[in-house]
C-alpha cells in the first residue's frame, strides 16, 4: 500500500478519519474509527477541541487520566525543563534525580507504612507488577503453596495478561490461553450477575429494603478464604471501580483488610483510578483507613502529561526481598521504569494538587453534582446514581439506552463515557462550579429525554 500524505497544513475531521481507518489499529474493540471520531487536536481546561474547531466539555478526563485538565503550565513547564537537562536515565544500572524525588515524595503521602515506590509505565504493568510481588513475596518465605490472586468479579484491573486474568468479565481471555491462579468472587453485597451493582456503597437512587445496613459485604471473600486462604497470595480490588463506579465501602474495605491479615493475605488497592485525587482524598483507600500492603497509582500520577504508573509497598515486603535477594533476585522491570520526564510530571502534578486545593475542588463538585443529580433519581429508568469523589455512574436501564444519552451529552458538546449500561461522570478534578452545573443541566436533560424511548 502506498502511503498518502496529510497534503494540507490543518486537515479536517474527515480527511484524518481516511487516514487513520487506513493506517491505525485503536485499542478495544471496535479497533476502527467511526464517521463521529473525535480527532482531539488541542485542549485547555476542561475543554478539547476537535479538527473542525468545536470544542467539548470533557466530563470523562480523557481516558479517566486528565485529572489536571489539559494545558496545565505547571506540568508541562516541568517537563519540558527535564527533557532538556535529562530526558532519563537507565534504573536498572543507575538512577535519576526526578525518580528519587517522586519515589519520597509519594512515601510521604503513603507512609509510614508504604514507603517503597517500583515506577512501571501503564496502569496493566502496575497490577502486573503488584501481582509477581505478591507471589515472590511468599515464594521468597518460603510459603509455596500461597500462589491464588483473588479479585472480585466485576473488576477492571487492565489488559495485559495476568491483569485481564483479574478482570475476567471485562477482559476476558480464552481459558486455553489464560494464565492459572486467578480467581473471582462477588464484590460487596451483590446477589445478581455484573452490572447489578445493590448495596455498592455510595448514593444509591433507591435505598429499598437492600441488603442488611450492618452487613460489611465481604461474605463471599471471608467463605473463599476460610477454604482456600492458605493458598492464597493477595486479594486485589479497587476502592471505586473504575467502569461502573461501585464504592467498595469504608466496612467492607476494613473487612477485607482484617481478613487478609487473619488469612496472612497481601492487600492489593488498584487505585490506578482513583489515586492521587479522584475520591476527593488522595487515595481511595484513606476514607477507610484500611491502608494496603501493595498500592498501584497511574491515571491520576502524572495526570495524561506522560505515560506513568507507581506501586507502593510496604517497607517489610522489600525488607524480604532484600534480605533474599541472592537467592530470589527479583527478575523484573521496563526500560522506561522511573522515566525523568514521566517522574518530573509527577512531581509537578502533586504540586498542583496541593496548592491549588484540587481535593477541596473534588469535594465540593461531588456534593453539586450528586444534589443536581437528585432531579433524575426517581426515573423509572434510571437505576441507580452512585460513586464517590468525581467518579460517577449513572446505571441506567439498559445498554442501548445509555447509548442515547451519551449521543445526546455529545450534541450538547459534553463528552461522557459509557460502560455497558451506565453512564460514567469523571470530569477533570478541576472543573469549575459553573462547568458542573452546565455538565449536570445538560445530563439531566439527556436523561430526561430518552425517558419514552425503548430501553
Ligand atoms: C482500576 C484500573 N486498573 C488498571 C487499569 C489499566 O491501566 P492502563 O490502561 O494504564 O493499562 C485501569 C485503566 O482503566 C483501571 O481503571
Amino acid at each position: 500500500m502506498t502511503v498518502a500524505p496529510i497534503v494540507r497544513a490543518a486537515p479536517n475531521q474527515t480527511e484524518l478519519l481516511s487516514v487513520d481507518a487506513d493506517y491505525l489499529w485503536h485499542p478495544w474493540s471496535p479497533s476502527r474509527v467511526s464517521p463521529d471520531t473525535l480527532v482531539a487536536v488541542a485542549g485547555e481546561g476542561c475543554e478539547v477541541r476537535d479538527a473542525d474547531g468545536r470544542t467539548y466539555l470533557d466530563a470523562k478526563s480523557s481516558g479517566l487520566n486528565a485529572t489536571l485538565g489539559y494545558g496545565c503550565r505547571a506540568v508541562t513547564d516541568a517537563i519540558s525543563a527535564q527533557l532538556a537537562q535529562l530526558m532519563t536515565y537507565d534504573m536498572g544500572e543507575g538512577a535519576n534525580v526526578p525518580a528519587i524525588r517522586l519515589a519520597q515524595r509519594i512515601a510521604g503521602l503513603t507512609g509510614p507504612r508504604l514507603t517503597r515506590t517500583f515506577f512501571c509505565n501503564s496502569g496493566s504493568e502496575a497490577i502486573e507488577t503488584c501481582v509477581r510481588i505478591a507471589r515472590f513475596y511468599h515464594a521468597v518465605r518460603e510459603d509455596t503453596g500461597r500462589t491464588l490472586i483473588v479479585s472480585l468479579d466485576t473488576s477492571y484491573h487492565g489488559a495485559t495478561m495476568a491483569a485481564a486474568a483479574c478482570s475476567p468479565a471485562a477482559t476476558p481471555v480464552a481459558p486455553e490461553v489464560a494464565p492459572g491462579g486467578f480467581v473471582t468472587v462477588p464484590g460487596p453485597g451483590r446477589t445478581e450477575g455484573p452490572g447489578h451493582a445493590e448495596g455498592s456503597g455510595g448514593h444509591p437512587a433507591d435505598p429499598g429494603p437492600g441488603p442488611d445496613p450492618a452487613a460489611d459485604g465481604a461474605d463471599a471473600l471471608r467463605e473463599f478464604l476460610a477454604e482456600h486462604g492458605s493458598r492464597t497470595a493477595a486479594v486485589v480490588l479497587e476502592p471505586v471501580q473504575a467502569r461502573g463506579a461501585q464504592v467498595a465501602s469504608d466496612a467492607y474495605l476494613r473487612a477485607v483488610r482484617a481478613l487478609c491479615d487473619r488469612h496472612g493475605v497481601l492487600l492489593i488497592l488498584d487505585e490506578v483510578t482513583t489515586g492521587f485525587g479522584r475520591t476527593g482524598l488522595m487515595f481511595g483507600y484513606q476514607h477507610s483507613g484500611a491502608e494496603p500492603d501493595i498500592l498501584a497509582t497511574s491515571k491520576g500520577l502524572a495526570a495524561g502529561y506522560m505515560s506513568l504508573a507507581a506501586v507502593t509497598t510496604t517497607q517489610h515486603i522489600f525488607d524480604v526481598f532484600d534480605r533474599n535477594k541472592e537467592r530470589a533476585g527479583f527478575v523484573h522491570g521496563h526500560t522506561h521504569s522511573g522515566h525523568a520526564a514521566a517522574c518530573a510530571a509527577g512531581l509537578a502534578v502533586i504540586d498542583v494538587i496541593e496548592k491549588e486545593r484540587v481535593l477541596a475542588n473534588v469535594r465540593a463538585r461531588e456534593a453539586q453534582l450528586f444534589t443536581a443529580l437528585e432531579a433524575v433519581r426517581p426515573l423509572p429508568h434510571l437505576r441507580e446514581v452512585r460513586g464517590r469523589g468525581l467518579l460517577i455512574a449513572l446505571e441506567t436501564d439498559g445498554s442501548r439506552r445509555a447509548a442515547r444519552i451519551r449521543a445526546r451529552m455529545r450534541q450538547d458538546g459534553i463528552l461522557v463515557r459509557r460502560t455497558g449500561r451506565n453512564i460514567l461522570l469523571a470530569p477533570p478534578l478541576i472543573i469549575t462550579e459553573t462547568e458542573t452545573a452546565r455538565l449536570a443541566g445538560a445530563l439531566t436533560a439527556a436523561v430526561e429525554a430518552v425517558a419514552g424511548d425503548a430501553g
